[in-house]
């Protein structure tokens, strides 16, 4: 099979904004408590955060980490969280089941997102809370001095802002499975009232309002309609949430789903310049994809310690074990958010250490990399720079409930200043490897730097603390002749090409 690609520097899409690399850390299973703090583990710091954490996700580059939920934070007391540890109290969170003892907090969070190199993107509880509590806390975070809130952070030692620039108005507020659920006309108006009062307090803040908790959601997407009807003139991006699962093991079609994606964006970039529209605004909504990931593998587990072992600190919640084909889709929603990066401002990879995660930890032991870790991993250290409009013609394959989709799916990245352009490509034809032809007609003197690869004989592999099955190599078959390059992607493959 042949594909052939033509990549032109003129046809600029847009910059990539780094926070398209973000990720998420919940009150949640073993993400915080067993995950990055783990005081006594033989890697923790004086402050009890696991150092061999710390170095995989400044490995990742991570820019920004949401917090603290999730579901965990439609019922987030922040006060409790706050203070001398010896003073707080322990509380039953609902949305998990589990035991909060509120040993790591805000300030724990902070502290901890400094050391990673991360900004961190806040959640307020639109929950069982509201306007009023929403700006208490970004009081706390964000005012210097001199006000209840602001100084009972500096009695905690806290004596600068925290300025936290980035800020959730709730999570899912659209489903009926979040604490103090919404309809649409509720969470529209407490969205507008707890802008408005937040950017009074803070105007250098931006706002994310929740959209719809995935696209199958039965009020999507009128759902995006109402509320940015009711808020638009105060917030900056609306949110998407999106876990794909191969329950049917269909891997073909598992693989497709990543067109799905594309036409939620595609639909939800509508709604935004439809509303924009309506109110006759000058100024875009932009969308902030701040829950994305393959989740399906550890439901059974879920539903058994919910029902049967409830309000355990950190227990063994949502810990999917990935494997190769995870990889791949993981690599084509990376694809797709790149694509879009003129809209898509914000992403965070759902979530990022033992819950859902590329990392995962031992509890006595070390840490070790799931499969999704490495299209993570480059699509941040090379994705980072403009988007070029790829002319792609590549053969169709048939699916199950996708029908014909496309063999490759791809995007190209350039980096002036660095001089490099890289395209990412998947092979999503299970069956047949691809000859690629790709002409570079603008971007003359350059040469291929490196090809990395992920592929697997077994679409199956996993990683474990024992051994990494599924690891990326490098292939040196890449012919060139002048501006033109032809190369292999393997059936089933993650591909990194990178020019220079
Ligand atoms: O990331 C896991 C959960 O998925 C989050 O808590 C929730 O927002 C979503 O449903």
């Amino acid at each position: 099979r042949k594909t052939k690609m033509t990549i032109d520097k003129a046809y600029r899409i847009s910059q990539v904004d780094k926070r398209i690399f973000g990720s998420f850390i919940e009150h949640l299973g073993r993400a915080v408590y067993g995950g990055i703090y783990q005081p006594g583990h033989a890697s923790a710091d004086e402050e009890g955060f696991r150092q061999d954490v710390l170095e995989l996700v400044r490995e990742l580059r991570v820019p920004v980490v949401r917090y603290p939920g999730g579901n965990y934070v439609s019922n987030y007391f922040w006060e409790d969280g706050v203070g001398p540890v010896s003073e707080r109290r322990a509380r039953l969170d609902l949305a998990w089941r589990s035991l909060e003892p509120n040993t790591f907090g805000l300030g724990e969070f902070t502290k901890w997102a400094a050391k990673a190199g991360t900004d961190v993107m806040m959640a307020v509880n639109l929950g069982t809370r509201g306007t009023k509590d929403a700006c208490n806390l970004l009081e706390y975070c964000n005012h210097p001095s001199g006000t209840k809130y602001s100084d009972l952070r500096r009695k905690h030692g806290a004596e600068h802002p925290y300025n936290i620039k980035l800020w959730c108005l709730g999570n899912e507020m659209d489903g009926e499975w979040q604490i103090g659920h919404k309809n649409m006309q509720e969470y529209g108006r407490l969205s507008e009232e707890t802008a408005k009062a937040m950017k009074l307090m803070d105007p250098s803040i931006e706002l994310v309002t929740c959209g719809s908790s995935f696209m199958g959601m039965p009020t999507f997407p009128q759902w995006e309609a109402t509320t940015l009807e009711c808020s638009y003139d105060y917030v900056d991006y609306i949110s998407l949430h999106q876990y794909y699962g191969n329950e049917a093991g269909d891997s073909a079609d598992f693989l497709a789903l990543s067109d799905d994606m594309e036409e939620f964006i595609h639909t939800v970039v509508s709604v935004c310049d439809f509303v924009k529209a309506k109110k006759r605004s000058r100024r875009n909504i932009h969308l902030s994809f701040d829950e994305w990931n393959v989740w399906y593998h550890s439901k059974d587990q879920e539903v058994d310690i919910m029902q049967n072992h409830p309000w355990q600190i950190g227990p063994r919640l949502l810990e999917d074990h990935y494997n190769f084909e995870d990889a791949l889709v993981v690599g084509l929603m990376l694809i797709t958010l790149l694509k879009h990066a003129d809209r898509v401002k914000i992403a965070c990879l759902a979530q990022l250490v033992n819950v859902i995660a590329p990392i995962m930890t031992d509890p006595q032991g070390g840490v070790w990399k799931q499969t999704i870790f490495y299209p993570f991993l480059h699509a941040s250290m090379y994705g980072r720079g403009e988007v070029i409009q790829t002319i792609l013609d590549t053969p169709v394959h048939e699916t199950s409930r996708h029908g014909a989709v496309t063999d490759v799916v791809s995007v190209a990245v350039f980096r002036e200043e660095e001089e490099e352009l890289t395209v990412f490509a998947v092979n999503r034809n299970l069956e047949e490897d691809q000859q690629i032809h790709m002409d570079l007609r603008s971007f003359e003197g350059y040469g291929i730097l490196e090809k990395i690869e992920l592929v697997s004989e077994d679409l199956k592999a996993e990683n474990s603390i024992y051994e990494e099955n599924v690891k990326p190599v490098r292939d040196k078959e890449v012919r060139m002749d002048g501006q033109m390059a032809e190369l292999v992607l393997k059936k089933a493959s993650w591909n990194v090409i990178r020019f220079g």
